[in-house]
């Protein structure tokens, strides 16, 4: 058993406190890889940004789940060795069990969310109430989720949205007493998240429906997942060299700055970073077949995410500089 305090990582409490006072979003990068954390490392260490660096349950499987905590301590290392001044949590990403929360928070994560979205709404608050205890025990932050994205999650499949009821939200944070909350405005998951032609008919998420629920909750951390802007650069990239992405829309970068200023904290990307590395992977094998050195097209990749995320902290985010506000 480790706690996430001899790692040298952060729970998100204060990082909440200041995204919320200062009106940005801390970031969600997603990893499953090395190149995806020296990116993050990097990416937020020069930009100094907080950041969250989550796992799902598949990248957990893919990754090891002792290499993970091993992950998190080399990043918390490699930060400080660049003399970077970041504030790093290490997050489980749509826990489906109170089981697996349980082993994250005991391996060295200081964050974990327990999704219960898909559950009928008592079964939700009730085992995320059992994460919440077990966790602040050992001050780690929990976050949960009110509503369903469409598109792919991990252990839920769902072909429509079902809305966050703002109706909902109070009783569930003052009974489940969670740390931040997902909600569901219109995001969803992956690299086709609208049924559209033309990027000129991607919708508004639903604005009303967050100014509602942040009205009720006051100053209280939301999360945003499923909020890649599927970056049409890469898109691009990956369909000249071999890929064919068809008609694959984000959530317009537009969208996501006003998110924060009504009070949106996190912002979760996974896709991004993923079409990213696969565009630089496919254009540079394309133009080297003969390549065979991993280094080769995976150190050119990194170094396109990490401009990837520099950018968006900057631009989208508004996560760049705020380190310094926190701790
Ligand atoms: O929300 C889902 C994340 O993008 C993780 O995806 O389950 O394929 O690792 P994954
Ligand atoms: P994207 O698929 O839009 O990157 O969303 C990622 C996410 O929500 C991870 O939890
Ligand atoms: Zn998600």
């Amino acid at each position: 058993m480790i706690s996430y305090k001899k790692l040298g990582l952060v729970n998100t409490k204060k990082m909440f406190e200041v995204a919320l006072a200062r009106k940005f979003a801390i970031p969600g990068y997603n990893i499953n890889n090395l190149e995806q954390l020296q990116a993050i490392i990097i990416g937020c260490g020069e930009t100094e940004s907080p950041v969250i660096i989550q796992i799902s349950q598949g990248a957990r499987a893919y990754a090891n789940q002792t290499m993970l905590r091993y992950l998190g301590e080399g990043g918390v290392e490699m930060a400080k060795e660049k003399g970077y001044s970041i504030q790093i949590a290490l997050h489980l990403d749509h826990g489906s069990s109170f089981e697996l929360a349980k082993s994250c928070i005991d391996s060295g994560f200081s964050s974990v969310m327990f999704d219960g979205s898909h559950l009928e709404y008592e079964e939700n608050i009730k085992i995320t109430q059992k994460v919440v205890d077990y966790a602040h025990e050992r001050e780690v932050s929990v976050e949960a989720e009110l509503g369903i994205l469409a598109g792919i999650e991990e252990h839920v499949k769902s072909d429509v949205h079902q809305y966050t009821e703002p109706e909902q939200v109070e009783d569930f944070v003052n009974r489940s007493k969670c740390d931040s909350l997902a909600i569901a405005i219109g995001t969803s998951h992956g690299a086709y998240k609208f049924k559209v032609e033309r990027e000129e008919d991607i919708p508004e998420l639903r604005f009303d429906i967050l100014q509602d629920v942040r009205k009720r909750l006051g100053k209280y951390p939301i999360v945003l997942h499923g909020s890649s802007s599927v970056l049409k650069k890469y898109v691009t990239m990956i369909n000249q060299n071999g890929g064919a992405l068809e008609k694959a829309f984000g959530i317009p970068e537009e969208q996501l700055r006003k998110a924060t200023q009504y009070g949106v904290s996190k912002i979760n990307i996974d896709t991004d970073g993923r079409l990213v590395v696969t565009a630089i992977v496919r254009k540079i094998l394309a133009e080297n077949p003969k390549e065979i050195d991993p280094r080769k097209y995976l150190g050119p990749a990194r170094q396109e995410l990490i401009e990837m995320i520099k950018r968006k902290n900057k631009m989208v985010l508004g996560s760049a500089g705020q380190a310094k506000y926190i701790s």
